[in-house]
């Protein structure tokens, strides 16, 4: 058997970082070093050249970034030294050390003004701070890092919650349907919600792949989140209303993309592994939470 892969991950402790520990802690493929951020701070580079040089990785993940999409609007500097600059430090150590760079983007990066999900081919267009930032890290990760897998991804729920957000859409809904509170969803708004355990899965399979370049990750399918909320409750057996209302009725400082639902044209010819549906991804958290 070959010697397991060096692989750092940055963003350890987030919502989609707390999988990846697990998952590939698991996996005799690699042997991870899981790095929070009192390990390591992104947007300081002298702190990320000697974290990172410090071993020989072969995989650099960069699960870290400031997600809060509506305070990006005023806090544009900490989003793009986070997401764009600090993505970029990240690279520049893996281009010094020959390591794959994996970058974790987003759906945000599309402007979301048609019917159809997007594809990996498709021109993206930001619409706020958020995707703007991310988008810049997408570019500067591309050209700085020899070898960059950008792995995009949309509407994450995950055990762990997102710690930049307080936790996620999933438990929300439980919470508020078991306490017996009025629940108002958005039914006009729509995207490809998924699993972050399913995400680790599926990076596994794009490393043994050696698979770079820009990738879609989203669990397949896509639905307003009107209708991801009823499929939880459904799922989790609460009888409780929901009632639907129009994006515009819930004014946010950060415009959002109407539909960013995520399709990929090319996963199928880079591995066997599938994402499954966005309905049995629900269904899998439901159980294992
Ligand atoms: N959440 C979503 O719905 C969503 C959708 C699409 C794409 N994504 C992408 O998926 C990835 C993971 O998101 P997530 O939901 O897991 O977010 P998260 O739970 O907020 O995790 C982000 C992590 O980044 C860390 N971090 C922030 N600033 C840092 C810095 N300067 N240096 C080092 N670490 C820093 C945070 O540490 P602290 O906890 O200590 O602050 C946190 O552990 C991100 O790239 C995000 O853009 C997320």
């Amino acid at each position: 058997m070959s010697s397991p892969q060096k692989v750092a991950l940055i963003g350890a402790n987030g919502q989609l970082g707390s999988d990846i520990v697990s998952y590939f802690s698991d996996c005799d493929r690699y042997q991870l070093t899981a790095l929070t951020r009192a390990d390591i701070d992104i947007t300081n580079p002298e702190n990320v050249h000697q974290v990172l040089t410090s071993q020989k990785f072969d995989v650099v993940i960069n699960s870290a970034a400031y997600v809060r999409v509506d305070d990006c609007e005023q806090e544009f500097n900490t989003a793009f030294n986070v997401n764009a600059i600090g993505a970029m430090h990240i690279a520049r150590a893996c281009r010094e050390l020959d390591a794959l760079c994996v970058y974790i983007s987003t759906d945000y990066v599309f402007r979301g003004d048609r019917a159809d999900p997007y594809t990996e081919a498709d021109m993206p267009d930001p619409i706020n701070i958020y995707g703007t930032s991310k988008l810049t890290g997408e570019y500067l990760v591309k050209q700085t890092a020899a070898r960059s897998l950008i792995l995009r991804i949309s509407s994450v729920f995950g055990k762990a919650g997102a710690s930049g957000k307080g936790g996620n859409f999933v438990e929300t809904m439980l919470k508020k349907a078991k306490a017996g509170d009025p629940i108002k969803v958005v039914n006009d708004i729509f995207m490809s919600p998924t699993y972050t355990y399913d995400v680790a899965r599926l990076l596994d399979a794009l490393l043994q792949a050696d698979a770079t370049g820009i990738i879609h990750g989203a669990n397949t399918g896509s639905c307003s989140w009107h209708q991801f909320a009823s499929q939880v409750l459904s799922l989790a057996q609460i009888d409780h209303p929901i009632e639907p209302i129009p994006a515009s009725a819930f004014p946010t400082k950060a415009t959002r993309p109407m539909n960013s639902a995520l399709i990929s044209d090319r996963l199928a010819d880079l591995t066997t592994f599938k994402m499954r549906p966005w309905q049995e991804a629900i269904a899998a958290y439901i159980q294992a939470r």
